[in-house]
């Protein structure tokens, strides 16, 4: 079976019905989603499948019909995600452990939403525990990148602007 993996082709010899949680871990030695419940209760495996999350622990390998981002694949460390900027900004991890899957629910939400509330931000949340509590971090720095969003959209037409004149 092949599968596009951070932009990356690979090709992996899996029964169809294992999880894609345990072929990144175990057969392409991706770490970064880590497993937390197994049943798509915690959030600490989310990735997205053509930007959308998803619960890798639950979700079948041969269902995978197009592109997989891990966190690996969100930034590069020359050029972090704004939700990793911010969530470094915010020294939101504690313990650590759901924080790739917290970081990968946030970046889905922000493309989805630039502009959340805080009600979008608590429903789009919502599947993401983390047993330290950095709840009340994760929602600020949420907030700090929709702003950095917004204000690096701006200089981009600003600068386009100035660029046609
Ligand atoms: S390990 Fe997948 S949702 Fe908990
Ligand atoms: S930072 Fe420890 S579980 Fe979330």
């Amino acid at each position: 079976m092949k599968l596009v993996i951070n932009n990356n082709e690979h090709e992996v010899d899996v029964a169809p019905d294992m999880p894609l949680l345990w072929v990144l871990r175990d057969e392409l030695n991706i770490k970064g989603p880590k497993f937390g419940c197994g049943i798509a209760m915690c959030g600490a495996c989310t990735v997205h499948l053509n930007g959308h999350p998803i619960r890798s622990c639950s979700f079948p390998v041969s269902a995978v019909n197009g592109n997989i981002t891990t966190i690996e694949g969100l930034g590069s460390e020359s050029s972090l995600h704004a939700v990793q900027k911010a969530w470094l900004e915010h020294q939101v991890a504690q313990c650590g452990y759901c924080q790739s899957g917290q970081i990968m629910s946030a970046a889905a939400l922000l493309e989805k939403n630039p502009s959340p509330s805080d009600q979008d931000i608590d429903t789009a949340m919502s599947g993401n525990l983390c047993r330290c509590g950095t709840y009340p971090r994760i929602k600020a720095a949420i907030k700090s990148a929709a702003t950095s969003i917004h204000e690096s959209e701006l200089e981009i037409t600003q600068h386009d602007s100035v660029e046609e004149v």
